[in-house]
């Protein structure tokens, strides 16, 4: 390993997620690419975006939209070529912004050329490759169920073997058991560290470690090669940055993927995900939303990791849906209570990720009809759920539209203009009809936006040492609408207050109000404060206390 190497350069930066097909079209087919990554530098750069994160580009037939890798070093000619790449990411170091690539290596496509040989027969050299088995009794090895599929086992007739892919038939699992999986992904990332990336968001990078016959998703087995990956990847570049994705890790794993500067920088757990789904069941479970475990939940790993591990903190990705939609307000208060949510959330302890529209507020988009899906786990969901008595097409709907993929994956709303200013031709998935009023250009134009707020709270990390380095205790747990919490760093208190809910909450709080400094707010407010706040809906504040 370097001697050098630098483990805090991003810990006051903001990332930004591009999910690349619905970022912006520059070359007129519906479908975004890296030239229309490229024309947006700027506008990152002014938003104070220091670390991109680009979800993936490389060759794939998208089955589940290039999480199925068909060609680990080429780039898929929808998004552009290597050459694009390569000036995206020269491009992004003069607006001082490093580049992140997704890591997709728990599986692959089936049209990976290693997958097409290990279907040759049982000698292939590349057969060890992916995970086999006999049936048994006739069936599928295991009952365990794929998380797009009824089954993880799908029979390849020509062997007459089972293979086993959690995710769709289409996504062979690799077999990392197979030491030369290892050498492969080696490979892979070094290829793109050595032009230029900055590192890596490893996809559901805990299931490496699974144990497909005993039904397990994880071991510490995932631990020992994320170790291997490390000293013979990133561990020999100075400023490198790797976010694991681990939805079912507890702050313990979390300690151990990122406590020890050996494995990851840090992971995005799930947990504040699940809270709106029936515990047990699936995501389309739907269940009420509850402020005091989210507020529990954010407690846990704030504290957990605080000086032990490093959190990334986030409310939004292509895999979710839209927060103003899930947990503020979509309609009346769709700007006050973006701005409340990025407020929550920005004075924590971690790495913020900002997921791309989420700067605008978008919101979710209203399906009526199957046809207008586009994500492999909508369509199949759906399908699946269609005809079974407890679900049928209503509940199914109202599971889509709250908690469906495609809602986050419609075009960046960049203008008024027709198609939103995001292509100048129709997209490859509906845009959301919102766009008159809720895009990039209307934001820019008025200093009051959610975009000009995100602005602040990203400079704020930049300037403030206690939002990297201040300890966290909730002020009153209990409260049902009121996530409030205080960071305290030296001599200094941060105080964080928020309303969840659009009636208005009375809130009296005891400090040395005399020495407050007004650091962000959603509606007019002056100080002095006297410590009694009565909030509007969805009202969020944040003041500090130099003392
Ligand atoms: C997690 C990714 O974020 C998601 O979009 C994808 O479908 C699965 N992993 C499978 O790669």
């Amino acid at each position: 390993m370097l001697q050098s190497k630098n483990f805090e350069w991003f810990k006051h930066k903001t990332v930004y997620q591009i999910w690349p097909r619905s970022f912006c079209d520059s070359n007129g087919d519906g479908i975004g690419d890296l030239q229309g990554i490229i024309a947006k530098l700027g506008y990152l750069e002014q938003l104070g975006i220091e670390v991109i994160w680009l979800s993936p580009v490389y060759r794939s037939p998208m089955d589940d939209m290039g999480y199925d890798i068909a060609d680990y070093f080429n780039i898929d000619p929808l998004f552009g070529s290597n050459a694009d790449m390569n000036e995206l990411i020269a491009q992004a170091k003069t607006h001082n912004i490093s580049i992140i690539m997704d890591l997709v290596v728990n599986h692959t496509s089936d049209e990976h050329p290693w997958f097409i040989e290990a279907k040759k027969g049982l000698d292939n050299p590349y057969r060890n490759y992916y995970i086999w088995h006999d049936p048994v009794n006739g069936g599928a090895p295991t009952e365990q169920r794929s998380f797009f599929m009824p089954s993880a086992w799908t029979l390849d007739e020509a062997s007459g073997q089972y293979y086993y892919h959690l995710f769709s038939n289409r996504q062979p699992d690799l077999n990392w058991d197979n030491p030369q999986i290892l050498e492969e992904v080696y490979k892979i990332m070094n290829f793109w560290l050595e032009r230029g990336v900055a590192g890596f968001r490893m996809d559901v990078i805990e299931l490496i470690g699974k144990v497909p016959l005993e039904g397990k998703y994880t071991s510490p087995r995932g631990h020992e090669l994320l170790k291997l990956i490390y000293q013979h990847t990133l561990a020999n570049y100075p400023e490198t940055l790797s976010v694991g994705e681990t939805g079912g890790a507890n702050v313990q794993d979390a300690i151990l993927y990122s406590g020890g500067h050996d494995e990851l920088d840090m992971i995005f757990g799930f947990e504040h995900f699940t809270l709106d789904e029936v515990a047990g069941q699936s995501k389309w479970h739907l269940k009420d939303f509850d402020l005091v475990s989210f507020k529990q939940v954010f407690k846990k790993w704030q504290q957990g990791l605080h000086s032990r591990g490093w959190n990334s903190l986030f409310i939004s990705s292509h895999d979710a849906p839209r927060p103003v939609s899930r947990w503020g307000d979509a309609g009346k208060f769709r700007v006050e209570s973006a701005k409340m949510l990025a407020n929550t959330l920005h004075f924590m302890q971690g790495t913020p990720y900002i997921y791309q529209g989420e700067e605008i507020g978008m919101t979710n988009y209203t399906f009526s009809q199957v046809s207008e899906f586009r994500d492999i786990e909508m369509i199949n969901f759906y399908n699946e759920h269609l005809h079974k008595t407890e679900w049928g097409p209503e509940r199914i709907m109202q599971s889509i539209n709250s908690k469906g993929r495609d809602n986050a994956r419609t075009p960046v709303q960049w203008s008024a203009d027709e198609n939103a200013g995001f292509s100048s031709v129709e997209p490859w998935i509906n845009l959301n009809p919102n766009f008159h009023e809720v895009n990039v250009a209307q934001a820019l134009g008025d200093p009051n936006s959610i975009w000009y707020f995100y602005q602040k709270l990203i400079k704020l990390r930049k300037e403030l040492p206690i939002i990297i380095h201040g300890d966290f205790e909730l002020i009153s747990p209990e409260h049902p609408a009121i996530f409030a919490y205080v960071r305290k760093f030296e001599a200094q208190e941060l105080y964080v207050i928020s309303n969840f809910s659009a009636l208005c909450q009375h809130v009296e709080l005891n400090a040395n109000w005399q020495a407050a400094e007004l650091l962000t707010a959603n509606y007019p407010r002056e100080l002095p404060f006297n410590g009694v706040f009565d909030l509007g809906a969805f009202e969020s504040l944040a003041f500090l206390l130099r003392n």
